[in-house]
């Protein structure tokens, strides 16, 4: 079973994803986290087409479901190339860098196809912004989260302890980026959830997601009810 979340930064993804993965016993992929080890590389090697260096990087994600979804950050270990590069992608300058990677069709090709290999088998919460849309467009649970810009800049600036003016307006910078761009823009998908989360409590809205999952499960008749 494939859950997809997607939406813009600061709309409460990562823990909402985290979370549920944990709960439901499912594997939590990071989708974004692909797209920043592509842009380090990226900085690292500018003379390289991206999206050669997309196809050749050796990235793996952490799993995720054991970091303690409290805290900051999408919180699992990212290796790239064999570098612990957890921190390093997680930068403001990094953060603007993946979603002008991102814009790269060469680059979403690469990524998209190991995507679709990962989540082939077994069940998984998928994070992103195109998961509904062109990763698992047959996800059987699809979800987009928005929140308002204040208080998205609000809960992004809690998580790297900056000032909220300061990542406001870098964060619409990058939204405007990531729904405008022509391959693959950052948009709900027909049949997704819309959630506004701004001022919820995020464990309300874990809880809702997870009830549908549940529900979907005992409909697919795959696992019990509760
Ligand atoms: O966590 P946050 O929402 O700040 O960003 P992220 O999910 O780590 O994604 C970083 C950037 O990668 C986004 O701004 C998008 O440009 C890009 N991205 C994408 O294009 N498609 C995805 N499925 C996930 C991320």
């Amino acid at each position: 079973m494939v859950i997809a979340i997607d939406g813009p930064a600061g709309a409460g993804k990562s823990t909402v994803a985290r979370t549920l993965a944990q709960q439901l016993g499912f594997t939590y992929l990071d989708s974004g986290a692909m797209y920043r080890c592509v842009a380090l590389i990226s900085r690292a090697r500018p003379e390289v087409a991206a999206a050669e260096l997309a196809k050749a990087a050796r990235i793996e994600l952490g799993g995720g479901t054991d970091a303690p979804a409290t805290r900051p950050g999408p919180g699992s270990v990212v290796m790239l190339d064999g570098r612990d590069v957890t921190e390093a992608i997680r930068t403001p300058d990094i953060s603007q860098a993946a979603s002008q990677v991102a814009a790269d069709p060469g680059v979403r090709t690469a990524i998209v196809a190991r995507q679709r290999e990962l989540i082939a088998r077994g069940d998984w919460v998928v994070e992103g912004r195109d998961i509904g849309t062109v990763v698992a467009p047959h996800a059987d649970l699809k979800i987009f989260l928005t929140a308002d810009p204040q208080e998205r800049a609000r809960r992004r600036a809690a998580e790297l302890g900056v000032d909220p003016g300061s990542v406001l307006e870098d964060m619409e910078r990058r939204d405007e980026r990531d729904a405008a761009r022509e391959h693959s823009p950052m948009v709900a998908a027909q049949d997704a959830l819309l959630i506004d989360t701004t001022g919820l409590e995020v464990q309300d809205v874990i809880g809702r997601i997870a009830q549908l999952a549940r529900r979907l499960r005992a409909d697919l008749g795959d696992a019990p009810a509760s």
